[in-house]
């Protein structure tokens, strides 16, 4: 989180002329519909659901997000939201949704896919793999700056969610 790979990602689809695709915003769109319909974070079946009826479509050059035909570009982005899309990613479920689509969508053109399974589960074969960190204290500041909040705070909130994302069974 607030590693820059989104900055990058998109500055490096537009100077290639290839489709950017923001798989972390895939997972947001999923744990949002998740939260508004009251589903257990828990409940890996009913999660599971849920990302395989989602509808997700990237508009705008990209940047523009649609849950069912929703522009849900800003909401994907609230904390509440952020910590329910590491929750979410545990699934295996809501993984295999995920992966399935993003393949679909990267085999069908040049994508420069932005995620933190992309290179080792997702495109294990892809031609360039990036990895991207930066210092945790760097990162809170960069998401305070963006979003507002007390920077201690978030940069506890990104430790958990490191922790959380990095230790999961899957991907
Ligand atoms: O990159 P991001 O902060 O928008 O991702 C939100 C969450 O989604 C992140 O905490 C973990 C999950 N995620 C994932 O598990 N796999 C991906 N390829 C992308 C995101």
């Amino acid at each position: 989180a607030g590693a820059g790979k989104s900055t990058i990602a998109r500055s490096l689809a537009r100077k290639l002329g290839f489709t950017y695709i923001d798989t972390g915003a895939m997972y947001r769109a999923v744990a949002l519909w998740a939260l508004r319909v009251g589903v257990d974070l828990d409940d890996l079946h009913r999660l599971e659901q849920l990302a395989k009826e989602a509808h997700i479509e990237f508009k705008a050059g990209e940047t523009t997000v649609l849950l069912n035909g929703e522009d849900v570009t800003a909401e994907i982005r609230e904390p509440r939201v952020s910590e329910a899309a590491s929750k979410v990613s545990m699934a295996p479920g809501v993984r295999r949704a995920m992966r399935k689509e993003q393949r679909r969508i990267g085999t069908a053109q040049s994508v420069v896919m932005e995620g933190r399974d992309i290179g080792t589960v997702v495109f294990p074969d892809a031609q360039v793999k990036v990895f991207l960190d930066a210092d945790p204290q760097v990162r809170a500041v960069r998401r305070a700056a963006e979003n507002g909040g007390d920077v201690g705070q978030i940069a506890r909130e990104i430790a958990e969610r490191d922790h959380r994302d990095r230790t999961r069974g899957e991907a």
